[in-house]
């Protein structure tokens, strides 16, 4: 099939790689000349396991454009996955969509049989709006015709795209014809039937289940992607109450959370109680189903919640940190990770970022290492008061305090004992509880985590 894709960012890339791979013919456009001029290169401009060698495998089959001249009227599909950033008040911006949109319209003629596709997380009502913007502008040409617009929403991590994209537990199309229904059918049936040869990085799980497919309106697939993160926040926002309860009758979360998961009907994913989430779509997408549902006037206090309980988990780790040094003005806080998660250098909405700007409001010394978002988080806050340090170990030097905010593998296995010596203060919060608190205590380290019993 012949699909165009729009945007190259960690959805469009991924999802163009993984279709070439599969043996689609993908055009990938992004106005952005310089990313696609890397992309030709053969550079890989995102940290995505496997996506170098998937590019690489699939390299026939993919070619990368920033011209809109180069459009292809006769496309089956085209991909819509361009940004859809927060206007920082919960609406979507739409713009960059509504510019894909009106460029279609300009191109497609009488004889185009595309299929529009919004894999973007775009608001409710965005496939009608899409459709009506591109009919809008063939009209404008004097063609009459009917636009299939679908929703296709994606449930990638990122760092974890493509197998994501390989594997998925499911894939939702929301349709309003069986032409739209039967194309997109088409373009997903070896991950379907999972008959393709898995890519060499990112192998197929031994057992891996077909995934289900759901067929269902446009809207009610928009609000399937809405519905899907806000739970997935709210279980992490759930088990981080929890915690701090736990904390204060001197239980362990991480039994508890074991302790409930392993009732099918709560499942053990995404109850690891820690500082939170961050990342560009939780928040943003909690933010804008909260401005979607007050336009209808209607409240909702479970997501209000979980929001709420979210950033909260930010200042916890300021307050261990006071309750152990008790004056932050002069001490010396090292952190340990700065990406909003382990195997990317995304610093949107990193928790890492209040925390270092929390430690410097108190008059506290903050430096930081990263092994990969140090770069990103100098470029993107250059009024931010950090000393970056070349490696872990450095970073302990003359601390009093040491902050484990991305539980990067690397430092799952530094050898903290011997860390702990380069310390002004032996103390370590462990913000994602992924460290073993008693090896640590047993080597005099003070260890606290998030709700693991008596002080955390
Ligand atoms: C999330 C969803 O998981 C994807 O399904 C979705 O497609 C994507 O948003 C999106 O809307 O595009 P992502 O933001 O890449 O993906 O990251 P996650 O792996 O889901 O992690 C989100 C945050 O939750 C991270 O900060 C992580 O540290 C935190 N987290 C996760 C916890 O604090 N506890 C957990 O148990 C799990």
């Amino acid at each position: 099939m012949k699909v165009l894709i729009v945007g190259s960012g960690y959805v469009g890339l991924t999802t163009g790689s993984a279709l070439a791979y599969l043996g689609h013919e993908i055009t990938l456009l992004d106005i952005n000349e310089d990313r696609i001029l890397r992309l030709r290169d053969g550079e890989v401009p995102i940290h995505e396991r496997g996506l170098a060698e998937v590019l690489e495998e699939s390299k026939e089959n993919i070619q990368f454009t920033s011209s809109w001249e180069d459009f292809n009227s006769n496309v089956d599909i085209v991909i819509i996955a361009v940004g859809t950033p927060n206007k920082g008040n919960g609406d979507v911006d739409l713009t960059y969509v509504e510019i894909v949109a009106k460029s279609v319209g300009e191109r497609l003629t009488e004889n185009s049989h595309a299929v529009i596709v919004n894999k973007s997380t775009v608001p409710i009502g965005s496939a009608k709006r899409v459709k009506t913007i591109i009919e809008h502008e063939l009209k404008k040409r004097g063609i009459v015709k009917n636009i299939e617009v679908a929703s296709n929403p994606e449930f990638l991590r990122e760092g974890e795209a493509l197998y994501d994209t390989f594997y998925p537990d499911r894939i939702v199309i929301g349709v309003e014809t069986d032409t739209a229904k039967h194309r997109l059918l088409s373009l997903y049936q070896p991950l379907l039937e999972q008959t393709f040869t898995a890519p060499r990085s990112v192998k197929r799980p031994d057992g891996v289940s077909l995934p289900s497919i759901i067929t269902t309106s446009p809207t009610s697939a928009e609000l399937i992607k809405y519905a899907a993160n806000s739970f997935l926040a709210m279980k992490i926002s759930f088990v981080n109450e929890f915690a701090s309860l736990a904390e204060l009758v001197g239980a362990d979360i991480t039994e508890v959370a074991k302790g409930i998961g392993l009732d099918k009907r709560i499942g053990s994913r995404f109850l690891q109680a820690g500082i939170g989430w961050g990342g560009s779509c939780f928040g943003k997408d909690t933010a804008a189903i909260l401005y979607t549902a007050n336009q209808y006037n209607y409240d909702m206090p479970l997501v209000q919640a979980t929001i709420k309980t979210n950033y909260k988990q930010r200042e916890t780790i300021i307050r261990k940190l006071q309750l152990e040094l008790k004056v932050l003005r002069g001490a010396t806080i090292g952190v340990l990770g700065l990406a909003f998660k382990p195997n990317t250098d995304d610093l949107r909405d990193a928790p890492s970022l209040d925390i270092i700007r929390g430690l410097i409001e108190l008059g506290a010394i903050v430096k930081a290492f990263d092994p990969i978002a140090m770069t990103n988080c100098r470029v993107q806050n250059r009024d931010l008061d950090v000393q970056y340090a070349q490696s872990a170990q450095e970073l302990f030097e003359g601390c009093d305090g040491v902050v484990l905010i991305t539980e990067w593998e690397e430092f799952l296995h530094l050898p903290y004992s011997k860390l702990a010596k380069r310390m002004k203060k032996k103390l370590i919060i462990d913000g994602r509880n992924v460290l073993d608190k008693e090896a640590l205590r047993k080597s005099g380290i003070i260890y606290r985590g998030i709700g693991r019993g008596e002080t955390g």
